[in-house]
């Protein structure tokens, strides 16, 4: 059985095959709107999303397939006080496959140690996200036709934007590939995000200001600052307004360069910005439903990936 816990959990290789896979679904969703029929897929979400769980709802739908869960954590056993690894023991007796999202770190891979259905990781606290990670690479390749010989800028709050990091290191594994950071001092990313980087050799540099770095990159992935991971209301409110993206910084960039962003978008990037064919982040969302119904396909028959 195979869980999506990181986007490392996929070799390259297989990542191709999933993606080949996805492309395929966006040319010809008919031919797979039956490939789920009687199966079901448990949402598990404890912490508040829209565009995650309704993608990878819509994603089972497509396939014509069922769903259930939960969207609050309140409404659900957790309140009553019932662990994840209980949770997901009786949800291996509903459904057939499980995401899950959760506030703490490595929630999912817990979900996995105890599960009897393959576990999709929506996002676990600042860690890792990685159906979004595979949307994210799924565009870049789209868009551009290959997943190497990038420059990447990501800007925003970096140190608690799980988005981030699992972009970081999946995009790591690619050759000639360099990040540029931009954030302020305080949400900068995490040690052990450069000291992978380090180990790796794979050349990086942090800048504060979006103006310094934009006329290098092939790539901009803005992320919002990540307000409920903050411990107190004043550094948020000093933080957040702290890179907007306009035309006017936008006049700066590569003619070429795209802009990514995993949303929901708050103000870092102005309105008028999103009519310029550079804005990708509305096209990234259609690639997302296509990614996590290849997700699914696989998963649900992992053989797939070796034929
Ligand atoms: C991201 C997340 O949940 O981490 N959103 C998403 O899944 N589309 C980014 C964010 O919340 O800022």
């Amino acid at each position: 059985m195979r869980h999506l816990l990181t986007p490392q959990d996929f070799t390259t290789e297989e990542l191709n095959t999933l993606f080949d896979l996805a492309d395929d679904i966006g040319k010809h969703p008919d031919t797979y709107s039956h490939a789920m029929e009687g199966k079901k897929l448990a949402t598990l979400f404890y912490e508040p999303s829209t565009r995650t769980r309704l993608s990878i709802e819509t994603a089972m739908l497509n396939l014509g397939g069922r769903t259930m869960g939960f969207a609050d954590a309140q409404s659900s056993s957790a309140a009553k006080g019932e662990t994840v690894a209980d949770t997901i023991r009786v949800i291996s007796c509903f459904a057939d496959i499980a995401a899950i999202r959760h506030p703490k770190e490595g929630a999912a891979m817990v979900a996995a140690r105890y599960s009897s259905i393959p576990v999709i990781n929506a996002g676990d606290g600042g860690h890792q996200h990685p159906t979004q990670t595979l949307t994210d690479m799924l565009t870049i390749r789209s868009l551009k036709g290959r997943l190497d010989n990038y420059v990447i800028g990501l800007c925003g709050d970096l140190k608690f934007g799980r988005t981030v990091h699992s972009l970081i290191s999946a995009m790591s594994r690619y050759e000639n590939i360099r990040f540029v950071f931009i954030s302020p001092p305080e949400l900068r990313v995490p040690d052990y995000v450069t000291d992978a980087l380090n180990d790796l050799g794979i050349p990086y540099e942090e800048v504060t200001r979006l103006e310094d770095a934009l006329d290098r990159l092939d790539f901009l992935y803005m992320t919002r600052v990540q307000k409920e991971r903050f411990f107190n209301e004043e550094d948020y409110v000093r933080l957040k307004d702290y890179y907007i993206l306009d035309r006017n910084k936008l006049s700066l960039a590569k003619s070429d360069m795209y802009i990514l962003h995993p949303l929901p978008r708050v103000n870092e990037i102005a309105p008028e910005v999103d009519d310029d064919p550079r804005a990708a982040y509305f096209r990234q969302v259609k690639y997302g439903v296509y990614v996590r119904m290849a997700l699914i396909l696989t998963l649900m028959d992992p053989a797939s990936l070796n034929a």
